[in-house]
């Protein structure tokens, strides 16, 4: 479905050659592979030579004479003893015993990109925060051999033990080591390699030569110029080979996670070797991949390269803040079991088993972050410190999202809204896809299919209904055209060498693209979101970014030309990655500042980098309607939350292909414990609203729906938790489980925050034959009955089309919504359920947050967060809000909800039967009745304590 400039000869024969070449093939060949990457390769070539024949002097070292540690920053030069030039190298040591290091050029203006630090890291570059070196202990050690290790003792971990790191002069290591383990090695296999920026030299693909070897048809910087050839394109590489190597290793450990987005497991797979994992390296490069394949390390629309290494012994992670194109491959020592003796002794690692990663950048600064853990909650509070964590979003945005390219016109939006109605299924929001606009005209309307959006977005508003219209980046080349004319007018367009504005094909034909990196022009765009701008939008109108890696489809990989030059000299290739994000950015902004009073922006984005939680949603793309992506939609949206992207989601039904009712069913069932829940299809698909699938299936996506508005106010909480933690909102069963290794490689079941336990359903079948696994000694309670069992167990259970396997972890209280609406804002003040699901001793703990759900004034204290704890047959609810202000804005805020109550308690898994419940309110006391059902663990429930949500209270069961 792209635009395609063939003529209908070569179409032909285009067609002949489809036929004759496995599908496959076709797909990737429009993608560069490893070997067809210059630098990739090349890298790669050096770490087999290396590994093969490990050089008998180090080629990197560090310069004694150049060492220096002063206002907790290390510094050194790394001298090549091939070339004789040296880089400089700093080490600093940030907040949380993060420990940051840079390489580069020792001249600074060597026209290298500095990095991308002031559009990634939450508070910028000056945000970041230096541990004070006064407490640091430094020694220096001489080993036997000569070799002089200097150890900086530098922090304590959230264990209390001691941080310290090693750093060996030569070779040149860098060791992260807690309580006297490695945690983290830095170049220990020695893969660092660095092309100096604007050197005629080539990467060294072995020791002692120089590789020329070309198979694939890429050109070598041997040429009197650095043209690197792809299919038809040449990329100019005008600063010459700048790329970088180095491998990061995690000694102990046994799985590694994150850098998304790859249609591929949760836990990475090894590469270079086709029997156990990939050949290919896991490829970061934002694209837009037609009909992506599954189980892949090719690159997709998104990059995020944040690594995390789990072990029995402890969590740690790597952030490299690099968005040029980027490979990383995976490798796995397992070592013989006398090796791990040795190993024990050595490194105090109890296992000598070791994760590699190799980590290949085209250009920027080296520039890395050793997330020291040791624990999952402490890397993903560490690592949000640096990238920020998700904004909180608009409270209707976690309801459920109908999306179909393309609503026709404004009659069938109404239709489809009415539909929902009278079907009695919650829906928030409609989505409206290109065909929507004057000739892919964004920012316009196609007048005569949506003759009143005014009329039509006031109707669905009515019932707290919203509308998502797409807007692409790429804007149509036409004078006539108010976008197109002022922008080029006013030079925001990305220019071409030549100074005119770059131009490529996308919907429109002939487009251009905004320079977000000219602020000016990032501000201009952002403007035009507003209503004098967008001409018939209203505020229940919301954004949709696609295309945005940016997607051109007669570019070198459906993408931008890497020696394109932005704003302020920034060339393409330093900053590609970015790109997606800085559209959605700007957009964000643009929603914000749109109305008086500044409101939480919503715009889903296609394409991100590390940082967009900051900015809004993001999905997994095109994906397919089998059950394969069905399954991998579950990885690919957990990773997405490893790496603090939590705001995702897969296309519910999947967007190419016809899903069967039953798919459809279990796709609903799944989906709604995305964070992210919409449907959506392609063009050329069969309309699949839920009611169009007949019985029994519309009841049965009708209940998934409705459990997710019931639990709208736990997934609103956890959004909100995830502001303070950095928490995964969905997580593998291993955050919540880390000393169980059995779960390490586990994505069929997964957490919903620390209470639900969610095990979907990911094959055919009407009835399918779980295995679910209960592993920690506790109660587990089923979510839709009153069944439940005592864990650790393994449980084979059969699930019918009709239903879905969720527990409740015990010792967990979950806040409900028990009223059916149509859509999360008339929910808004309904009242509340509270589910004690106790634990095995008898005790649990809740929590609520409830804000606005549209203002900012959240920021001014203006929201409410309870703890509830459940202990003693006593239940409480009380402040819990970190810091309390008391603000104009709280106060008025609390007052428009003061009338919110607890309309039921329920508790599971009672062991006695009560009679009453005594409620203290402000030390006084009345009583309420219970009742209680008369099996051993049995429910308990108080019917409307009529106690008040923002209130203290406590409730005690008495058996008279
Ligand atoms: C590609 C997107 O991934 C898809 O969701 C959308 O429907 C089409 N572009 C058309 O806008």
């Amino acid at each position: 479905m792209r635009c395609t400039p063939f003529s209908f000869l070569p179409l032909a024969l285009l067609f002949l050659l489809l036929l004759a070449l496995p599908v496959e093939m076709v797909k990737n060949s429009d993608f560069k592979t490893c070997n067809e990457s210059r630098f990739c390769r090349l890298h790669r070539e050096f770490a087999t030579n290396s590994t093969k024949t490990p050089p008998k002097v180090p080629r990197y070292s560090l310069n004694p004479a150049t060492i220096d540690f002063t206002d907790s920053k290390f510094v050194a030069n790394i001298l090549d003893s091939q070339t004789n030039q040296e880089l400089s190298l700093s080490l600093s040591f940030l907040n949380h015993g993060i420990v940051r290091f840079r390489i580069q050029e020792t001249d600074q203006n060597s026209g290298r990109y500095q990095g991308p630090g002031n559009y990634v890291l939450k508070d910028g570059e000056n945000g970041l925060q230096k541990i004070d070196s006064k407490n640091f202990k430094i020694e220096v050690n001489t080993s036997p051999e000569g070799t002089k290790t200097h150890l900086i003792s530098f922090y304590q971990n959230s264990l209390g033990e001691q941080m310290q790191l090693a750093i060996t002069e030569s070779p040149w290591t860098i060791s992260l080591l807690q309580n006297n383990k490695t945690t983290i090695e830095v170049n220990t296999r020695g893969l660092f390699n660095f092309e100096h920026i604007n050197k005629k030299q080539e990467v060294s693909s072995s020791q002692e030569q120089t590789s020329e070897s070309s198979e694939s048809g890429s050109t070598v910087a041997q040429k009197p110029s650095f043209e690197e050839k792809f299919k038809n394109w040449v990329d100019s590489v005008p600063k010459g080979p700048q790329s970088f190597g180095i491998d990061i290793n995690f000694p102990g450990s046994s799985n590694l996670y994150g850098i998304p987005e790859h249609a591929s497991p949760l836990s990475l797979k090894v590469t270079r070797d086709d029997k156990e994992g990939y050949s290919e390296p896991y490829r970061l490069y934002n694209l837009d991949v037609f009909e992506y394949l599954n189980d892949s390390p090719m690159a997709l629309y998104g990059s995020v390269p944040f690594l995390i290494s789990h072990s029995l012994e402890n969590t740690v992670g790597l952030f490299w803040m690099n968005p040029s194109e980027t490979w990383v491959d995976v490798s796995k020592t397992q070592s013989p079991a006398l090796l791990n003796l040795f190993n024990k002794y050595v490194s105090g690692s109890t296992s000598g088993n070791k994760m590699s990663s190799h980590w290949i950048s085209e250009s920027g600064v080296l520039d890395a972050f050793l997330i020291p853990g040791p624990t999952s909650k402490d890397v993903f509070l560490q690592y949000s410190s640096l990238v920020g964590t998700t904004s909180l979003p608009r409270e209707f945005s976690l309801g459920y999202h109908q999306c179909r390219w393309n609503y026709l016109d404004q009659a069938d939006v109404l239709e489809v809204n009415d539909k929902f109605e009278s079907n009695k299924i919650p829906y928030d929001v409609i989505w409206l896809d290109i065909e929507h606009t004057d000739g892919k005209r964004y920012y316009t309307w196609d007048n005569k299919k949506f003759p009143d959006p005014v009329a039509m977005q006031e109707k669905l508003a009515k019932h707290g209904r919203k509308l998502v219209n797409v807007v692409d980046p790429h804007i149509k080349v036409d004078q006539d055209f108010r976008v197109s004319k002022e922008a080029s007018e006013k030079g925001y367009f990305i220019k071409r060498n030549n100074g005119e504005d770059y131009k490529g094909w996308c919907w429109p034909g002939d487009s251009n693209w905004i320079d977000y990196f000219n602020p000016e022009a990032s501000k201009w765009i952002s403007d035009q979101y507003s209503f004098e701008n967008y001409n018939n939008t209203t505020p229940a109108l919301f954004v949709w970014n696609d295309m945005n890696e940016p997607a051109v489809f007669n570019g070198p990989e459906i993408t931008m030309e890497k020696d394109i030059v932005h704003f302020g000299g920034i060339e393409h290739r330093d900053v590609h990655n970015l790109y997606g994000m800085l559209v959605q950015k700007a957009t964000a902004e643009g929603l914000i500042n749109r109305e008086p009073v500044r409101k939480r922006p919503f715009v889903l984005s296609r394409s991100y980098f590390a940082g967009t939680q900051r900015y809004g949603p993001v999905w997994t793309g095109d994906n397919t309607a089998d059950w394969e992506h069905l399954k991998t939609s579950v990885s690919m949206v957990l990773s997405n939350c490893l790496a603090g992207i939590n705001f995702n989601g897969a296309d519910v039904g999947g967007f190419f292909g016809n899903p069967n009712p039953e798919l459809l069913t279990r796709w609903y069932q799944l989906g709604i414990w995305y964070p992210f829940f919409r449907a959506h299809s392609h063009i050329d698909t069969k309309r699949r609203e839920p009611w169009l699938l007949g019985e029994p299936y519309m009841t049965y996506i009708r209940d998934a729906i409705q459990t997710r508005y019931r639990l709208l106010p736990y997934w609103y909480t956890l959004f909100y938790e995830n502001t303070l933690t950095g928490m995964p909102i969905v997580r593998p069963m291993w955050v919540e489980f880390p000393k169980q290794s059995g779960l390490f490689d586990m994505y069929e079941q997964f957490m919903v925050g620390p209470a639900l336990m969610v095990t979907p359903v990911l094959s055919e079948g009407e009835a399918v034959t779980q295995r679910i696994y209960f592993r920690s000694q506790e109660s587990y309670h089923d979510l839709f009955s009153d069944y439940q069992l005592p864990g650790p167990e393994t449980h084979d259970t059969m699930t019918m089309l009709g239903s879905q396997s969720v527990f409740v972890v015990g010792g967990h209280i979950i806040p409900t919504k028990e009223r059916p609406r149509r859509s999360s804002q008339l929910m808004k003040h309904d009242p509340y359920t509270l589910t004690i699901y106790t634990s095995m001793h008898g005790s649990s703990k809740g929590s609520l947050y409830i804000d606005d759900g549209e203002t900012l004034d959240y920021e001014k204290g203006a929201f409410i967060y309870r703890e509830f704890n459940y202990t003693g047959a006593t239940l409480t609810s009380k402040d819990g809000a970190p810091s309390s202000v008391d603000s104009p804005a709280k106060k008025k805020f609390i007052e428009s909800i003061k009338h919110i109550r607890v309309e039921r308690i329920v508790v599971r898994g009672m062991m006695n039967s009560f009679k009453r419940a005594i409620i203290n309110e402000n030390g006084k006391e009345r009583s309420v009745e219970v009742t209680c059902t008369k099996e051993k663990r049995g429910v308990c429930t108080i019917r409307d304590p009529a106690v008040l949500i923002t209130e203290d209270w406590s409730i005690r069961l008495s058996f008279d």
